[in-house]
């Protein structure tokens, strides 16, 4: 076991190696894939700190690569870089084909998976391929554990004792670039239990950042009651419609971006209650449905003066008696238990 999982990180690097030099190197990945991340406006810098590569366009580029130098088909399978195929020369494809690379690292900063961008978003030229593509679940490898760009940001995270979350790859990089380095993503799943105590191992702090699209944002307002159980101070910020992170720190600017973070950030609790207030207008029933909501998120709170704070704090905001809130909340509190 522990030896397929020191195999798995040696291929790992081999192909991080593979997708750089062939991004650095050669006239395909130069005149496709520099250029690509070039008209996105990152710099050397940015890009290697993240080691950012591109797969060439030929089925099986890494898989050749990789087996000359002695590596197994079977080793390259397992590392979730190559789909077997009968009958064809390699014995089967490369995963990552014509796509800019994202290499995955762990918290110690070995390459455990890849995200890989195609360039062209035109689908019907492209076959209706994906945005991206990502590694599947191997030995060293399990998504829901991992947050990309925890390696690059974890000083930066202690050293501000605040985390923010985002939603890409390319707001992580983007944001590094603008200096703020505190900075990691959860690549479009949901946020997990174990995704947000890695996030605590490095401080109680943190502030989602919101692509601008309306869509699953309630969705994820009911997952987010996950990280008020974890004990973790959420506050949330979103962005004007169209803009995520990345394009919205490349029209303001890294200073007006700071300012609207500090400025528009809000509370969790305050935040869901705007939202679903906004949602119900003046109808008394689902205004009270939005008071059983928030209820609901403040008990998950473990620390009891912060709790308190809550009820007092949306008491107000909905104009309710909070005395009736506090009593709801410990109803909730004992069927809990
Ligand atoms: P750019 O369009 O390059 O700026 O990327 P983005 O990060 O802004 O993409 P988007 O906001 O559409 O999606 C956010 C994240 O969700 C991405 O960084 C990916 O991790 C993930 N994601 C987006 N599209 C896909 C997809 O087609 N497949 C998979 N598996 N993940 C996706
Ligand atoms: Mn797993
Ligand atoms: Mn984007
Ligand atoms: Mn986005
Ligand atoms: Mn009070």
């Amino acid at each position: 076991r522990q030896n397929e999982r020191e195999s798995l990180f040696i291929v790992l690097n081999f192909a991080k190696n593979f997708f750089e030099d062939q991004l650095l190197t050669t006239e395909e990945g130069q005149s496709i894939g520099l250029s690509y991340f070039r008209e996105r406006g990152f710099n050397d810098t940015t890009r290697k700190k993240f080691e950012l590569g591109y797969s060439p366009e030929a089925w099986d580029a890494l898989a050749q690569a990789a087996l000359a130098k002695g590596y197994s088909a079977e080793i390259l399978e397992k590392a979730g870089l190559f789909i077997p195929r009968e009958g064809s020369a390699t014995g089967g494809y490369d995963r990552f084909r014509s796509r800019v690379i994202f290499p995955i690292h762990s918290v110690a900063g070995k390459v455990i998976a890849f995200g890989a961008r195609i360039m062209k978003t035109d689908s019907a030229a492209k076959g209706h391929q994906p945005k991206y593509l990502n590694s599947p679940e191997t030995a060293v490898y399990h998504k829901s554990e991992v947050l990309y760009g925890i390696f690059q940001a974890k000083n930066a995270i202690r050293q501000a004792d605040v985390c923010y979350l985002v939603e890409g790859y390319t707001d992580v990089v983007s944001l590094h670039q603008a200096g703020i380095e505190n900075v990691v993503a959860s690549s479009g799943t949901s946020l997990t239990v174990e995704q947000i105590r890695l996030i605590g191992r490095f401080t109680p702090n943190v502030t989602i950042l919101y692509d601008g699209d309306a869509a699953g944002l309630k969705a994820a307002l009911r997952g987010l009651d996950l990280v008020l159980e974890e004990g973790l101070n959420v506050s949330i910020v979103t962005f004007p419609p169209g803009e995520d992170p990345d394009s919205y720190v490349r029209l303001i600017g890294t200073e007006a971006f700071k300012d609207y973070l500090r400025k528009s950030a809000r509370d969790f609790i305050t935040f869901k209650t705007t939202t679903l207030l906004a949602d119900a207008g003046e109808d008394p029933f689902r205004k009270a449905a939005v008071i059983g909501e928030v209820v609901g998120s403040i008990v998950r709170i473990p620390d009891a003066i912060q709790r308190q704070i809550f009820f007092h704090k949306i008491a107000e905001m909905m104009r309710v008696d909070e005395q009736m809130l506090i009593s709801e909340g410990n109803k909730l509190l004992r069927k809990q238990k």
